[in-house]
């Protein structure tokens, strides 16, 4: 059953089209990775699927109604866990998650029964009754996730929720999405890092600059790179590389530049890396290469000619 869908959807800021004619489909028990760099429209994209911004054209269908999708009765059925942390820092942990659980209408037994159980499944009985103003990212973060669980919705949204925390704290958020998923509930997960999508998605989808570039489960998307190889070296001078140049040797289809990184993208099997690395070598001392199977990175680097890992520094 498709729980969510987006047909066509336009969402303008000025000229700039954060949502450019965008169709999805979120299908009951997947975990669609919705993978972007910065400013690929994935909030935008989270804030028109739960009603939350108005969108200039297009449908969007919640639990098979596109006449009046955001209704109070289907919005119990969505959780959002957004991308700013959202926690009350005076109220203990149970208490805020209290009040949560009581915007969704539960009452008493219930509700102190589902705060118990989101407390402890994203591991934060022990706090339970801190003040979550001490905490680290890490388990403010893990909060604000059991805050979109209290009220058991069936679609779970959660916008780059393991950016700027500790590895502990991700590697749980990870497990308990597809623990999730397992008991039932279908998760659309929003990041920049092709790492947690391949970790976790059943499907993926690729967006930028407001548009679906690819969509596809991982094995799927990474066929489409098969027949390529990817090239990295590490260089002293990497402003000093004529990228043009290198660009030009018969079978390199790419070449980009992130940090001291020169990635270049060729045909398997070119024979060609003995020119590619003559012109880096003209132009700086070159302290490491390594070749790599294809992996999701080269496939956004492939269909956009961008680096996805744009927060760390590349230009
Ligand atoms: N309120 C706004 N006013 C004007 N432009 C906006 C507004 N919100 C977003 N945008 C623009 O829309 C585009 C998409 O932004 P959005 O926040 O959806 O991207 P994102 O994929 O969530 O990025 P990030 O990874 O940084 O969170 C960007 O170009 C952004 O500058
Ligand atoms: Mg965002």
């Amino acid at each position: 059953m498709t729980l969510a869908s987006m047909q066509s959807v336009l969402k303008r800021y000025g000229s700039c089209a954060a949502l450019d004619y965008i169709d999805l489909e979120i299908h009951e028990g997947e975990i669609v990775g919705l993978l972007g760099p910065n400013g690929a429209g994935k909030t935008t994209l989270i804030q028109a699927l739960t009603g939350i911004l108005p969108v200039d054209q297009g449908r969007i269908s919640l639990f098979g109604d596109s006449r009046n999708p955001f209704s109070d009765a289907n919005k119990q059925k969505l959780g959002l866990v957004t991308q700013e942390i959202a926690v009350f820092e005076e109220l203990t942990a149970k208490e805020g998650l209290e009040f949560f659980a009581g915007i969704y209408g539960l009452r008493r037994e219930e509700k102190k029964k589902r705060v118990a159980e989101a407390l402890e499944f994203v591991g934060l009985s022990a706090y339970a009754n801190k003040v979550p103003h001490k905490f680290s990212g890490g388990m403010k973060r893990r909060l604000n996730i059991a805050c979109a669980l209290t009220h058991r919705p069936r679609l779970l949204i959660m916008d780059e929720p393991t950016v700027g925390i500790d590895p502990q704290s991700r590697n749980h958020i990870l497990e308990s999405v597809q623990k999730l998923r397992e008991q039932g509930t279908t998760i659309l997960y929003t990041t920049h890092c092709m790492e947690e999508v391949q970790e976790i998605a059943s499907r993926v989808v690729i967006l930028d600059q407001g548009q679906v570039v690819k969509e596809g489960t991982v094995q799927q998307l990474i066929e489409t790179v098969r027949h390529e190889e990817t090239i990295i070296f590490d260089v002293a001078d990497p402003l000093g590389i004529p990228l043009r140049q290198v660009e030009s040797i018969a079978g390199v289809s790419q070449v980009s530049v992130s940090g001291s990184r020169i990635t270049v993208i060729s045909a398997a099997g070119a024979g060609n890396l003995d020119r590619i690395l003559s012109v880096v070598q003209q132009h700086s001392g070159v302290l490491g290469i390594q070749a790599d199977k294809p992996n999701l990175e080269d496939v956004f680097l492939t269909l956009t000619g961008k680096q996805l890992r744009d927060r760390e520094g590349s230009r």
